[in-house]
Order: structure tokens, then sequence, then C-alpha cells
């Protein structure tokens, strides 16, 4: 009993001095995760036992999305896949941190049956705009108690999804079928190629970049506004600007 108690003591006095030492509210970021995102993973609901996930590209989510219509194939498992599609306007209604759900297609193969996507717009933008500088640690939490120069967002309804995406309302807009032989385009969006071509000359490699941490909105600034004669840029489209500022994150 005593030696239990001993035991207990002294772990509660480790915990405490471990997280003194890794320290509450310091002001550096130190967990950038070994590998950046570019997509936001979304599972399925676990239906017949097993489930799927399919990953939506950061640059399909913006706030004018270039398509009419998104599909995406699932991952396999238990050897077949399924597509689920959003519109142009549920694109837009992710965007802004609502909450969506969509149903699949039937399988590729196998015993006909589908699974319900449970889409909530805060997840998918903390992926996007929070999980490369601060992996999973600040999920939940208010982008506002961050420094001014570092918030990427400025609209109301995505800060509050982040904060709490099973509160965001939900999605009214009609669904679309998605098509069961949807095949996915092999062209990728080439973040460190884009910046290499674009931007590298100006300033600098990828590895030693002038402008790392500059969001979307400061470039597409930049651009609009010929800052440094970067009007010449202009034919980039939102979705290659939003590559280059996902690589750019450091
Ligand atoms: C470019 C990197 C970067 C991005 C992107 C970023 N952060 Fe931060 N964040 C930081 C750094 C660095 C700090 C520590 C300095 C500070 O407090 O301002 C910080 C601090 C914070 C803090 C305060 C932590 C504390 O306990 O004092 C919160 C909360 C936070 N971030 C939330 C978010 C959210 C939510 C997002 C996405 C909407 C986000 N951050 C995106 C770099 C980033
Ligand atoms: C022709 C040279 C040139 C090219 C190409 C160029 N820039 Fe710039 N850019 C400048 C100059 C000059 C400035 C103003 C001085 C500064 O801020 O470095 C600037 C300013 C900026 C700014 C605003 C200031 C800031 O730091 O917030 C951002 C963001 C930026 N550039 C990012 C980019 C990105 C990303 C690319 C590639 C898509 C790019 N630039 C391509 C020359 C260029």
């Amino acid at each position: 009993m005593y030696t239990l108690l001993k035991l207990l003591i002294v772990s509660t006095v480790f915990f405490a001095l471990s997280a003194m030492l890794t320290g509450c509210g310091e002001k550096s970021e130190e967990n950038i995760p070994a590998e950046k995102l570019t997509a936001s993973a979304v599972i399925s609901e676990i239906s017949s036992g097993h489930g799927h996930n399919v990953e939506i590209p950061f640059t399909d989510i913006t706030p004018t999305p270039t398509a009419d219509l998104f599909q995406y194939r699932s991952s396999d498992n238990t050897g077949h896949s399924h597509v689920i599609a959003l519109s142009k306007q549920q694109m837009i209604d992710l965007n802004n941190g609502m909450r969506l759900t969509v149903i699949s297609s039937a399988p590729s193969s196998g015993a006909a049956h589908t699974h319900i996507w449970n889409l909530f717009g805060g997840n998918v933008l903390y992926d996007k705009n929070c999980y490369n500088c601060h992996t999973n640690d600040k999920r939940g939490q208010d982008q506002n108690r961050m420094q001014a120069t570092l918030r990427p967002l400025s609209v109301a309804s995505q800060i509050s999804a982040i904060i709490s995406p099973e509160s965001a309302p939900p999605s009214t807009t009609a669904d679309v079928t998605p098509d069961p032989a949807f095949t996915p385009p092999a062209f990728l969006m080439d973040g460190p190629t884009l910046y290499s071509n674009y931007c590298s000359g100006c300033h600098g490699s990828l590895t030693s970049s002038t402008k790392f941490n500059k969001s979307f909105a400061l470039i597409k600034d930049a651009i609009t506004n010929n800052t440094g004669g970067m009007a010449s840029l202009g034919a980039l489209t939102d979705a290659q600007l939003e590559a280059i500022a996902t690589v750019l994150i450091k």
C-alpha cells in the first residue's frame, strides 16, 4: 500500500515537472508535424462492419470553388471503394464551416451498400489552416488567442466552426448524386514546383524562402496590388496560390 502511494506521489511530481519544462503558453510553436498535410481526411460512418476514408484536397476548399462538382473516390476497404460528391454550393458551405451529410455511391464491387459521410467544416478548416503549424494540439481553440500577424482566418463563421465543429449550422443545400464510375484525375496540385517556377526567382528557394508563413490572402493581395511587380502573376489560379501557401508553412 505504502509503495503504491509513493509511486503515485513520485509520478504526480514527475508530471508536474514535465508540464513546467514543456511550458504552458510558450511563445514559439515547436510542435510542427513531420509531414505536412495537403488534404483533409474525412471518414465515413462504419456500416456493414467497415469504413472508408476520403481525402479532400485543401485546394478544393475555397470560397470560390473552380468546379461545379467535386467527386472523391474513397480508400479501398475489404476490396472495394465508394465515391462521394459535393456540389459547388456544398463546397462553399463546407468552407464556411457548416456541417454536411453526404451518402456515397454503391461500392465498386461486391454486395450493394452505401456509407454516410458526416462532414464538419470546422474540422476540415482546422486541417487546412492550423494543422501544419500545430498538429492536433489546438483543435477546438480560438485562433484569436494567437498573435494577429499569424491568424489565417478572417471569416467569423469559420473561426467559430473551428472552435466547435459540431455546433456549426447544417448545410441545407440539395445533395448531388455521385457517379459510381468516377476516376480521380491523375493531376495533383504540385506546390513545390509552382513555388520554384513562380516565386523562387525573387524570394529564394523553397528551403530558404523570404516568404515563409505567408497566407493565401497575403499572396493574393500582393498580386492584386502589384506589390514588387507581382501583378505579372495574375494568371495563377486561387487553387495554385493555395498550393503555394501550403508549402510555405514552416
Ligand atoms: C504559420 C503557423 C501557424 C498557423 C497556420 C496557426 N498558428 Fe496558432 N500559433 C502559432 C504560433 C507560433 C503560436 C505561438 C505564438 C502566439 O501565441 O501567438 C500560436 C499560438 C496559438 C494559440 C495560443 C496558444 C496558447 O496556449 O497560448 C492558439 C489558441 C492557436 N495558435 C490556435 C490556432 C488556430 C485555431 C489556428 C488555425 C485557425 C492556428 N493557430 C494557425 C503558429 C500558427
Ligand atoms: C518579380 C519578382 C517577384 C516575384 C516573381 C514574386 N514576388 Fe513576391 N514580392 C516581390 C517584391 C519586390 C515584394 C515587396 C518586398 C517584399 O515584401 O519582399 C513582394 C512581396 C510579396 C508579398 C507581400 C509582402 C509580405 O511579405 O507579406 C508576398 C506575400 C509575396 N511577395 C509572396 C510571393 C509569392 C508566394 C510569389 C510566387 C507566387 C511571389 N511573391 C513572386 C517580388 C516578387
